[in-house]
């Protein structure tokens, strides 16, 4: 037996996937774009539009293209730079499907069944899910490490995919007596932004599916749209305290300091400091107008690269076939590693 304590000492790459089904929020946005764009200071980034993701659940085919633009669109507008960063889609990589096949075969069914997001996303009539929605966490483990990915930014709600992408890394290492062959990728789903709420109810998180619209802040909202909305938001009569610790058992509150302090660049403390003793009719203003001169600009740079869709078809174009390079790369080391035939 091989030293599995033996790690992968190669270099260290970001990856992080978003799935082109239904418009991005303030959560998508905090909790993964802004991680994105802070991320290209440190190292290599491969930031894919998860379209092989989508298609888990239904998608209008007429539609599927143009929301993957769409995605790209707001990598783009937020600050991820296309010639830096490399920004592509999933389906457009042949590799992602073929590792997920092989990864499949190191997963196990237990393993799946404890994922949480599985469930949610099932509902009630889990005989009726496909078997895609099913294996969505070993699609999104390929995704990561068939460019021996070490480092995923995501929101909280990722957590444990990342951690079963581990599981899949390590067990496919042991299963092919090949210690460090992949990396066991680190999770970066912590930090304020993180989990993102729901404007309308503080236990639940900022979400797509959500019916109603008041719920959630989309990145392509007018200024009018943002400010209704934080207007709008559920909170309780008491002025902010002080100290963060005063925001304890206040959900609402707590999500509404937690959005200002992401979006000014500054801690809780900082924001709770500037507005403890103040009432929500007048923090809800000042974070209507933070919230619309930061997202603002964002809108704008989607709208544009809307306008011009060939401009965003060669940024995917191009990464796909950087992408592409090393994929293939790695996936030649997986076959020759589980013993496929080759010429
Ligand atoms: P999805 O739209 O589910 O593909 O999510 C894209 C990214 O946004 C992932 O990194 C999620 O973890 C992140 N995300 C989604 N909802 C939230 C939220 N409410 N708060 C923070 N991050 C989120
Ligand atoms: N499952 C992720 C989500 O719903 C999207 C995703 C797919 C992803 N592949 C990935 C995220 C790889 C990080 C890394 O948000």
């Amino acid at each position: 037996m091989n030293d599995q304590t033996i790690s992968y000492t190669g270099p260290e790459r970001v990856f992080s996937g978003v799935q082109p089904s239904g418009s991005l929020h303030l959560g998508n946005y905090l909790g993964a774009l802004v991680k994105f764009v802070a991320m290209q200071e440190e190292r290599d980034c491969i930031f894919c539009v998860v379209d092989l993701h989508a298609i888990t659940v239904p998608q209008d085919p007429k539609r599927l293209a143009a929301q993957t633009r769409e995605i790209a669109a707001a990598f783009i507008a937020a600050g991820v730079d296309p010639k830096r960063s490399i920004i592509f889609a999933q389906s457009s990589v042949g590799a992602h499907a073929e590792l997920a096949w092989i990864l499949n075969c190191s997963a196990r069914m237990g393993w799946l069944e404890r994922m949480t997001q599985f469930k949610d996303k099932a509902g009630k009539d889990r005989e009726r899910a496909s078997v895609g929605l099913f294996a969505y966490p070993v699609l999104q483990a390929a995704d990561i490490l068939v460019y021996r990915a070490t480092h995923v930014p995501t929101g909280e709600d990722q957590k444990q995919h990342l951690e079963l992408t581990r599981d899949i890394a390590d067990r496919f290492n042991r299963d092919f007596d090949a210690p460090g062959f992949f990396p066991l990728p680190e999770p970066l789903t912590t930090g304020p932004g993180a989990r993102i709420m729901s404007l309308k109810d503080g236990s639940k998180k900022m979400s797509k599916s959500d019916p109603s619209e008041l719920s959630r802040i989309n990145l392509l909202d007018t200024s009018d749209e943002i400010a209704r909305k934080i207007k709008k938001a559920t909170t309780d009569p008491d002025a902010l305290p002080s100290e963060p610790d005063g925001l304890e058992g206040r959900a609402e509150a707590r999500n509404l300091v937690g959005i200002y302090a992401v979006l000014a660049g500054i801690s809780e403390a900082e924001v709770l400091g500037q507005f403890g003793g103040q009432g929500f009719g007048v923090f809800k203003p000042a974070l209507a107008e933070l919230a619309v001169e930061k997202l603002g600009p964002v809108a704008e740079r989607m709208r544009q690269l809307a306008d011009n869709p060939s401009e965003v078809d060669r940024v995917l174009a191009d990464g796909a076939d950087r992408a592409g390079a090393i994929a293939e790369g790695v996936l030649k080391d997986v076959r020759q590693t589980v013993g496929f035939w080759s010429p």
